[in-house]
């Protein structure tokens, strides 16, 4: 039983299987596609609706100083993904990657995590593409009732209208999505560089001290709401200083969340060894940049005890008196937001076409469609999925349990670069991460550090997920894994 758990799926099999009719996705994308998918996916609601929150409850002006280490972590993360993603080059970014590395049963924990990661942060970002929506309606003075739009609603209409738009987009192909896409996000990073090129002329340096406020404790950080760091360590919770500065890097980290999706676009990519290294670190460097200009600046201009919880760009521009700046800004969040859902969702649909594929889960989900060359069914089961979470789950707690699925995901993808460098030297890697295996452990340990900085409760909702997964890979994958029915029938024709 334990060699089946740990069989591991060959990087050949795993490229000769992408190559298969009828489960063949279509290669058309460059590397310059691959960081506009990279930076459409990454700048979301992290960066404009976050930041507010994550300032005014833990970092106060340091949250800049967070942002700098979330892409520390994140960085760290990439050159051992681009590693990978330059020797694997198949859908299914970390789940296949360690599929060739741990085995099968690791493999299908790393893409039961990924399900939850993709599909609970496109719902997310999606409730965050409703408020917007909703303020802007309401600029309009067409507003919804509050309980059909918003965080606070019963069914949140606009955020599952957002997750079937782009379901609908998806079906079609992703060279349509792929120019959709790039519209898009020029139109964000062109809202961003307004904020901060605009804001800077508004900025105060008062309101800059202190810039890192002092600790105080606080009821909202207690009991099962406690990072977890803070309860082993018998540290009685608080915010700010530096362990606010550290909360606030479990958070923010969302807004870094989605290089890795690069990774997943490999099969789809014209030169995935040369390109995807590119499309992965060259995106994240970009945003990482952009988030700690526009940090810098908006709790410059605003002081953070005041700033808005909800759209904390455009408001600190309604505070300096510039409401018109506020709605252009709301306008490309709109906009931007969509392209996030949009590639989150696609990055969801391949996990699961992939793990279909190995047999894992019904393999009649990775069929591709005979016209459009997309894993159509994979796609729509996972719309309606994120469709039903954003009609009916506010965003508040849930971009927590996004991050520790993603963390574990990160800390998994660096020991496999250790591990496949070990069992595969042979294999030609057109990117080696740097200073193996200082890197690869290094991010590990910075992985494993902003994971002990979400809360309790958190860890509990995370482990009970895992726990789930386990049970369906016993109950179904395991016997129905193409790599464990090709074993069986190999052992018994030598018989
Ligand atoms: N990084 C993405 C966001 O901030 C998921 O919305």
């Amino acid at each position: 039983m334990t060699v089946g758990l740990l069989r591991t799926k060959p990087v050949e099999r795993s490229i000769a299987d992408t190559e298969e009719p009828g489960h063949r996705l279509r290669r058309e994308l460059s590397a310059t596609d691959l960081i506009v998918f990279g930076v459409g996916v990454i700048i979301g609601t992290g960066i404009f609706v976050l930041t507010g929150r994550v300032a005014r409850d833990y970092a106060g002006p340091a949250v800049a100083f967070s942002f700098v280490i979330a892409a520390v972590a994140c960085a760290l993360a990439a050159l051992c993904y681009a590693e990978f993603a330059s020797t694997v080059p198949v859908a299914g970014s970390a789940y296949t990657f360690s599929y060739a590395t741990f085995g099968e049963f690791p493999a299908w924990i790393i893409g039961w995590d990924l399900l939850l990661e993709l599909g609970l942060a496109a719902a997310v970002v999606a409730v965050g593409w409703s408020g917007y929506a909703q303020s802007l309606l309401q600029t309009l003075s067409i507003g919804l009732p509050e309980a059909l739009a918003g965080e606070n609603s019963v069914f949140n209409i606009p955020a599952v209208l957002v997750v079937l738009l782009v379901t609908g987009v998806l079906v079609l192909g992703v060279r349509l999505s792929a120019r959709f896409n790039q519209i898009v996000v020029a139109i964000k990073v062109a809202v961003i560089l307004l904020v901060i090129f605009l804001g800077l002329f508004f900025v105060k340096a008062a309101n800059y001290r202190p810039f890192i406020p002092p600790p105080e404790s606080n009821p909202a950080t207690e009991g099962l709401q406690a990072p977890l760091m803070q309860v082993l360590f018998g540290i009685t919770p608080v915010s700010f200083g530096w362990l606010g500065v550290f909360a606030a890097v479990a958070i923010v980290f969302f807004a870094y969340i989605g290089f890795d999706i690069v990774a997943s676009a490999a099969e789809e990519s014209r030169r995935p060894q040369r390109d995807l290294p590119i499309g992965i670190i060259g995106s994240l460097l970009i945003c990482t940049l952009l988030y700690v200009a526009v940090s810098l600046v908006v709790v410059g201009m605003q002081n953070y005890t005041r700033l808005s919880q909800e759209a904390p760009l455009a408001d600190a521009f309604k505070a300096v008196g510039q409401p018109w700046v506020a709605t252009v800004i709301s306008v490309g969040a709109i906009a931007g937001l969509t392209t996030v859902v949009l590639i989150l969702m696609l990055g969801q649909s391949r996990v699961l076409f992939a793990m279909s594929r190995d047999g894992l889960l019904p393999d009649w989900l990775a069929e591709v469609h005979p016209r459009f060359g997309t894993p159509y069914r994979t796609t729509i089961l996972v719309g309606l999925a994120a469709a039903i979470l954003a009609g009916l789950i506010p965003l508040s707690t849930l971009a927590e349990l996004v991050n520790i699925g993603t963390l574990f995901a990160f800390l998994l993808v660096s020991m496999g670069v250790l591990v496949l460098r070990r069992t595969r030297p042979d294999l030609p890697r057109a990117f080696r991460t740097p200073l193996v295996p200082v890197v690869p452990i290094l991010s590990a340990l910075t992985c494993l550090f902003v994971m002990l900085n979400l809360p309790v409760e958190t860890w509990l909702r995370f482990g009970v997920w895992m726990a789930l997964g386990a049970m369906l890979y016993f109950a179904y994958g395991y016997r129905h894994s193409r790599l464990g029915r090709r074993e069986r029938a190999a052992s018994a024709s030598t018989r």
